[in-house]
């Protein structure tokens, strides 16, 4: 499995919808971190890297982009436009993103703190990694 795509459950009343994540309500593992990414003109490519150990959870709150996602075998590319729903990547996965609309806002949760040491930023390395599964 290269990815999950969850449908979060929507809060919703005639005043808006609301989505909560919590552990084990719509997430895999208990968060330790929140960033998210916005701005990016269209046709930037952002990303380009795996992790060692990270998983992550992303949710694209505002607009729509594109995500690449390649395990070492094949590559596939998730369309997000929905804020009720959350792309799930474990580690050793290497993504890209870029297809960015004027007014994208990327949501991310993380199951650590930020560690440089978890990356992988060369692609070769991480085509001659032995832990793809
Ligand atoms: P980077 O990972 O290069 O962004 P992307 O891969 O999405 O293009 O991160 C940009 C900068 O932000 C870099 O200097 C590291 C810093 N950063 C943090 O300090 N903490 C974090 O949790 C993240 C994700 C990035």
């Amino acid at each position: 499995m290269m990815y999950k795509l969850i449908d979060f459950k929507i809060h919703g009343n005639h005043d808006g919808d609301l989505v909560a994540l919590e552990k084990g309500n719509g997430i895999p593992f208990d968060p330790k971190r929140v960033y998210y990414i916005w701005g990016n003109r269209p046709d930037v490519v952002r990303g380009k890297h795996a992790h060692k150990k990270l998983e992550q959870a992303i949710i694209c709150t505002s607009g729509s982009c594109d995500f690449i996602l390649d395990d070492g075998k094949e590559r596939k590319k998730v369309h997000l436009n929905n804020p009720a729903q959350g792309l799930y990547i474990k580690h050793n996965i290497w993504r890209e993103f870029t297809n960015f609309s004027k007014d994208c806002v990327v949501m991310v949760l993380a199951s650590e703190p930020y560690d440089e040491a978890d990356y992988i930023r060369d692609y070769d390395e991480f085509k001659k990694g032995e832990n793809h599964d």
